[in-house]
């Protein structure tokens, strides 16, 4: 008996003792704070807009991020909320963030289509989902570069239907224009652990365990000194491919809070089914189709005189 007993103690030690040294590894795995970032990401702009903020600042700059190959959607938002008009006496000007494509036509294409509109901002990174950090700050170094007189900043996707009224509304409303980050808080974030998740992330990425909060990346809007500010400090914060993440950890080294917009939500990463009534009070909707962008926008702009439940 004395015997087994001595087996087993020995058993649980061994393994008791293996389970240390797994835990011990995966705490000591080296972290490099030196972001690969600065490198990539300080490149020469390929293509930059026409817009002349010193002469002419925009209320509101939209920086909405698209694929290459997503000429349909680019298009679309250029006919609807992605307009350049002015929206209760303020200019709105959106602009579309690209990176590089390895393939030729398709690269001229974008270049084409650029030098008509002349709403690209375009530097020469691999435009892929791994890289979206890499175009965020593209934006976020366009503002604080060309456009540093501009109110308010927005970064958004193309697959996103923004009610660029109903923001404008809100901002001019809440009235703060410095030191402030709004959109889809994400105050109590966990890094997701498991391999061939979307958004996995290793402890080598990330060591810690929890994010500092920071808003949906669909759509998240802030005042124009901001993207300064962010640029200034992107360097000595740890670089992260989750875009959002990423600039909420730069937040958290300003000491800048993201904060609703308004009491209720306007914000939907998740996507809300279409109703006219519903969208006037939305700011952000996300998965819409460019189809539907056309819709949508139609069925807002002529029923604008009408009453709605609750107005
Ligand atoms: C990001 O862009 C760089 C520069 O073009 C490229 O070398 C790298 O492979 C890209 N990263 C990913 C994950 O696509
Ligand atoms: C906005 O705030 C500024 C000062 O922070 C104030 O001078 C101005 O009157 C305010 N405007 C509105 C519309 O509340």
């Amino acid at each position: 008996m004395a015997y087994l007993y001595g087996r087993l103690i020995c058993v649980f030690l061994s393994v008791l003792g293996a389970l240390c040294l797994y835990f011990s590894m995966d705490y000591e795995t080296p972290f490099k704070v030196t972001p690969v970032f600065s490198k990539r990401a300080n490149g020469a702009f390929l293509q930059l807009p026409d817009t002349a903020c010193e002469r002419n600042a925009p209320f509101l700059v939209l920086l909405v991020t698209s694929a290459p190959q997503q000429a349909a959607a680019r298009s679309a938002i250029r006919s609807t909320w992605g307009r350049e008009r002015t929206v209760r006496g303020k200019r709105v000007r959106a602009l579309f963030l690209l990176g590089a494509t390895p393939s030729r036509d398709l690269a001229r294409a974008v270049a084409r289509e650029g030098q008509q509109h002349r709403d690209t901002v375009q530097k020469d990174f691999l435009d892929t989902y791994d890289n979206l950090t890499l175009k965020t700050m593209m934006g976020m170094e366009w503002v604080h570069r060309y456009c540093p007189q501009a109110a308010f900043a927005m970064k958004t996707d193309s697959d996103m239907f923004i009610n660029v009224d109903y923001l404008v509304e809100l901002l001019l409303k809440r009235n703060q224009t410095s030191r402030f980050f709004t959109g889809f808080l994400k105050m109590n974030e966990f890094p997701i652990r498991k391999k061939y998740n979307k958004w996995f992330v290793s402890k080598y990425e990330y060591p810690w365990d929890k994010y500092p909060p920071f808003c949906s990346g669909t759509g998240y809007v802030f005042s124009g000194d901001v993207a300064s500010l962010v640029c200034g400090v992107a360097a000595s914060v740890p670089f992260i491919r989750l875009e959002d993440v990423f600039v909420g950890l730069c937040l958290a080294e300003l000491h800048i809070r993201p904060v609703p917009l308004h009491s209720e939500q306007t914000f939907f990463p998740e996507g809300l089914a279409f109703s006219t009534c519903r969208f006037r009070k939305v700011v952000a909707c996300h998965f819409v189709k460019p189809q539907e962008m056309q819709m949508y926008w139609r069925a807002l702009e002529t029923s604008l005189g009408e009453e709605c439940p609750g107005d």
